[in-house]
C-alpha cells in the first residue's frame, strides 16, 4: 500500500486503503477505511501493514466516534487496556467505559478543572515526550486517539519517529546502547512535569518496570529506541549519568526531522505504534477551553 497505489477492494466493496504521506519519514492519513464500522480481517491486516510502514496513522470521519464504536475497532488491533490501574483519591471516571482513557481537561460533570487541581497537574504530564505505559511490564502497541472536541487553538500533538532517529544515530552510539535496559516509572515523569509527589499507595498501584533501550519491532523488523519521559534510569550505571544519556537521545529523537504535528479536526481517530514512537501534547490554555480526546490501548498481551 501507498501514495497513489491501491490493493484490492478489501473493505467490504468499499475502496482499497490508501496511505497519503505527511512527513518525509512517517504518518500518513489513511482512505478508504472507515473506523466506525467493524473492519474485516483483511481490513486490519492492511492497517498494520499501513502502521508497520508509517507507525502513525489519522483516519478522517466526519463526527466523532461513539465510544462503543471506538473500543470495537480498537479490540480488533490487539489485547485491550481496561480500567485504570491509577489509584488517586476522590476520582471519578466521566466516561463509562473502562476501555476509554479520558484525556480531556474535564472533571467527571463535564467541567473544565480548576487551575492547581491535581488531576489537571498530572494530566500535563502529557505534555513531556513520553511512550505510552512503557512504565509497564507488558508494552503498549497501539494506542488510538480519538477527537470529540478541539479548541480553536492550537493543540497539536506531536510525534517522534525512534525508528529513523535509531538509523540516523553514529555506529559508536548504537554500539554503546544497543546491550542497556532502562527503568520506566510513571511516578517519575508525574513529578518530572512538576506534578505532586506520589502517596506509598499511588506507587504502588504502578511499580517501575525495566525495557530493553533498543529493541527490534515485532512486526515491522525495524531498529528502533524505545524512549520516554518515564525513563528513570539506565540499570548498571550512574542515576545522573544514565538520565544525561536519555536526555541526548530524547533531544536527538526530537529534531524536527523526525517530529510530525497533528493538527486535529473532530472526528480524526489517530493511531500510533508505542513500540516506535514517541508523542506529547503541546501547551494551550487548559483551564479556559475545552478539549475532549478519548484514548484506547493496545498491549503486547493481555493483562488481567
Ligand atoms: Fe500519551
Amino acid at each position: 500500500m501507498g501514495q497513489g497505489h491501491q490493493r484490492r477492494g478489501r473493505q467490504g466493496g468499499l475502496m482499497a486503503l490508501t496511505g497519503n504521506p505527511l512527513h518525509p519519514v512517517f504518518a500518513a492519513e489513511l482512505h478508504g477505511i472507515d473506523f466506525s464500522r467493524r473492519l474485516t480481517d483483511a481490513g486490519v491486516t492492511d492497517v498494520l501493514d499501513a502502521m508497520d510502514r508509517y507507525a502513525v496513522c489519522v483516519v478522517h470521519h466526519d463526527r466523532a466516534l461513539s465510544d462503543e464504536q471506538h473500543v470495537a475497532v480498537s479490540a480488533q488491533f490487539g489485547p485491550m487496556q481496561r480500567s485504570r490501574v491509577l489509584t488517586v483519591a476522590g476520582v471519578k471516571p466521566r466516561l463509562a467505559r473502562g476501555e476509554i482513557i479520558d484525556q480531556s481537561n474535564l472533571d467527571d460533570r463535564g467541567n473544565l478543572y480548576n487551575e492547581g487541581d491535581r488531576r489537571l497537574l498530572y494530566k500535563r504530564a502529557n505534555r513531556l515526550w513520553h511512550t505510552d505505559m512503557s512504565f509497564h511490564p507488558v508494552r503498549a502497541t497501539y494506542s488510538l486517539l480519538s477527537a470529540h472536541v478541539i479548541p480553536p487553538v492550537a493543540a497539536d500533538t506531536e510525534f517522534a519517529d525512534l525508528r529513523a532517529a535509531y538509523d540516523a544515530l553514529p555506529v559508536a552510539m548504537k554500539a554503546r546502547i544497543d546491550p542497556l535496559t532502562v527503568s520506566h516509572s510513571y511516578w517519575y515523569s508525574r513529578t518530572l512535569a512538576g506534578g505532586p509527589p506520589a502517596s506509598a499507595e499511588e506507587q504502588a498501584s504502578r511499580p517501575p518496570a525495566v525495557h530493553p533501550l533498543v529493541h527490534r519491532h515485532p512486526r515491522s523488523g525495524r531498529m528502533s529506541l524505545y524512549l520516554a519521559s518515564h525513563a528513570s534510569h539506565i540499570l548498571g550505571m550512574p542515576i545522573d549519568e544514565g538520565r544525561a544519556l536519555i536526555e541526548e537521545l530524547c533531544a536527538f529523537a526530537t529534531q524536527p526531522r523526525f517530529v510530525y504535528a497533528h493538527q486535529w479536526r473532530v472526528g480524526d481517530v489517530l493511531i500510533w505504534d508505542n513500540l516506535c514512537t514517541m508523542h506529547r501534547a503541546t501547551e494551550f490554555d487548559d483551564t479556559i477551553v475545552r478539549r475532549d480526546v478519548r484514548r484506547t490501548t493496545c498491549r503486547e498481551a493481555a493483562v488481567d
